[in-house]
């Protein structure tokens, strides 16, 4: 959500800037631009992406340079609204939400503003002060002990090309550090190229960087410790190779990342061990409650956790959207409930609240976060499963989806073993999980069948997506990503639920997807529903582990592996059906309309 990246050091910063905001223009890319401070200031912005950017406009030689890549908040995508914003003597860029800029405003009598922004109300009081102290550390810090809400900033005064100054509040920011240079970013794959040695900046602590000196302080001017960690991640999963755009690189990088996730913690012997969370064997005989929390595609991946944990664990498991969660105020027996917090990024503005309310209740915190030293990361009271499933650049999720369900029934098999049930349930899932990596391998060579499948189906503009138990929440799940790749209209239900109301809608213009499981019972349960839909001239897709149904319009058959994991391959089936629709539509897949990888305001 907004992109920051800045350079400050003994190169040229413009195109270190540039290639920066390429990597983190998934975070939002309504408009971007860039300053560059020489002899003189200079700036360049575009309404679009960064390929929008005319680079002749801006210093070539100048060692410091700050850029941003927008998802607008306060105001529309325009090159007024376009980031970085001067003001006075300030040159900023922000990501995150000033709740009080309206007031701010008034204050300060800043009637000279151009754009509708509160970034550049920001910029005004600290120009305000930086007027009366000439010092921009100061300035700095007296405004934003004023302001309420969240930021990431990196600013730049016209006079001073020697120092840059990073803060932050909610909104994420990492420092590189290089050889007499500082890399400043809103996540590690913009610098990745340059340097794997980061600080990350906590809340309310500023930085003042100068080409071969940092400091950083809190918002009463106290010198912080200075903790270096070295990042993990290599940076070569960040370029598309031989793909034409980073979902389908991603969807093919599944089975890849599902060994990655299980490396070290699945073992034939059926054995599942973590070390990551920090659960003794009473906290997790002691349980009575699990909420798992989180937004999007990581909520998705709590609801088919879920399912999976009910059964195993026998205890009551419930899936909250973060940004709920962190407005409710339920009752939560705070010694025997663990709060399980999901997240790609580890940097969701709604799931970090959560995170913090959990922790404000007392409940025991624990993170499934493909981020490495993320906040989320960071701030889980009882540590917690890293991913590994390597950079994820497409907006929409689909190799961190997968990762974080096996992460659940990797955590799943390994508390049901500590709970001293039958080893045979932990086995069980040791062992599909094993086969898992490729059996979603082989569930990739139906792709040539399911783009001849999606040109059947690209008229229908409306789609229920129809799943009982775990092939709910894979429901859940691809209706997501149907609605945000390929900008079709689709509504998850459970199958049940259809006859209660969604039905009205059924005629012969509205696909139902419908997702029938190998199980018996609920296989036959599911055909009631074709049987309902049929009646109504609905259109069906019917998707199975078994051959195709006499009166299914559409089929696609897939295989079967066992019940905790059966899931991943009907949602990989889901993946490539969006992929080639987008396709179809010739919709800008990795960048859909309105979107933002990473939410990093309210
Ligand atoms: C945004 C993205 C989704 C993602 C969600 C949660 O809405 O568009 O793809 O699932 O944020 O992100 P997180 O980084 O917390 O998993």
């Amino acid at each position: 959500m907004c992109g920051i990246m800045a350079y400050i050091g003994d190169k040229p910063a413009k195109n270190i800037v540039y290639n920066g905001l390429k990597r983190l223009e998934y975070r939002g890319y309504d408009s971007v631009g860039i300053a560059t401070l020489g002899e003189t200031l200079k700036v360049v912005k575009a309404v679009g992406d960064t390929s929008k950017l005319n680079l002749n406009l801006i210093d070539s030689r100048a060692k410091l340079a700050i850029g941003h890549t927008r998802w607008a908040t306060h105001g529309e995508p325009s090159k007024n609204n376009a980031h970085p914003h001067t003001y006075g003597s300030i040159t900023l860029v922000h990501n995150g939400i000033i709740e009080n800029y309206e007031t701010i405003k008034k204050t300060i009598k800043a009637t000279d503003l151009k754009s509708q922004t509160d970034s550049e109300v920001l910029a005004a009081l600290i120009d305000y002060y930086y007027q009366k102290s000439q010092d921009i550390l100061e300035a700095t810090r007296q405004a934003l002990s004023e302001v309420k809400g969240t930021f990431g900033i990196a600013l730049i005064t016209k006079d001073n090309p020697e120092i840059l100054i990073v803060a932050r509040r909610g909104s994420p920011i990492l420092i590189g550090i290089g050889n007499n240079q500082y890399f400043i970013a809103s996540d590690q794959s913009a610098i990745l190229d340059h340097t794997n040695q980061v600080i990350y900046l906590e809340d309310d602590q500023l930085a003042e960087i100068k080409p071969s000196s940092i400091d950083i302080y809190d918002l009463k001017l106290s010198v912080q410790d200075i903790d270096i960690k070295t990042l993990d991640n290599d940076s070569k999963n960040l370029d598309l190779g031989d793909y034409q755009n980073f979902l389908e690189k991603e969807i093919y990088e599944q089975p890849e990342a599902l060994n990655n996730v299980m490396r070290g913690r699945v073992s034939s012997d059926g054995s599942i061990v973590l070390g990551g969370p920090n659960l003794t064997q009473a906290d997790i005989l002691n349980l009575k409650q699990i909420l798992i929390i989180g937004c999007g595609s990581a909520y998705y991946a709590g609801y088919y956790g879920k399912y999976v944990l009910e059964k195993i664990l026998n205890i009551p498991v419930s899936v909250e959207h973060a940004s709920e969660f962190r407005y409710r105020y339920g009752a939560f027996n705070k010694e025997n409930c663990l709060a399980i917090f999901i997240s790609q990024s580890g940097e969701t503005a709604d799931t970090i609240a959560s995170l913090r309310e959990a922790k404000r209740r007392g409940l025991k915190t624990i993170g499934i976060v493909n981020s490495v030293g993320s906040t989320i990361a960071r701030e889980v009271t009882h540590g917690g499963i890293y991913l590994h499933a390597g950079n994820e650049s497409s907006v929409a999720s689909t190799k961190a989806y997968s990762s974080m369900v096996v992460a659940l029934l990797m955590l799943g098999g390994f508390m049901s073993y500590k709970q001293g049930k039958d080893s045979a349930i932990c086995q069980n899932i040791a062992s599909e999980l094993l086969k898992l990596p490729n059996e979603i391998y082989l569930s990739l060579q139906l792709h040539s069948k399911i783009t001849k499948l999606s040109k059947q189906i690209t008229k229908f503009n409306d789609c229920f997506y129809l799943g009982r138990g775990v092939l709910y929440a894979v429901a859940q799940e691809g209706a997501l990503k149907l609605s945000e790749v390929a900008q079709v209209h689709a509504q998850a239900l459970p199958i049940g639920e259809i006859k209660h109301g969604p039905i009205a809608l059924v005629d012969n213009n509205l696909l139902s997807v419908i997702l029938l499981p190998e199980d018996n019972l609920l296989y036959n349960k599911g055909l009631s529903t074709l049987e309902e839909v049929k009646a109504r001239n609905g259109q069906v897709l019917t998707i199975s582990t078994r051959p195709k149904e006499p009166l299914s319009d559409f089929h696609l058959q897939l295989s079967h592996l066992g019940e905790f994991s059966d899931g991943l391959i009907y949602n990989v089936s889901l993946q490539l059906l969006t992929l080639e629709l987008a396709k179809n539509k010739r919709l800008n897949i990795d960048r859909p309309r309105n979107l933002a990888k990473s939410v990093t305001v309210e």
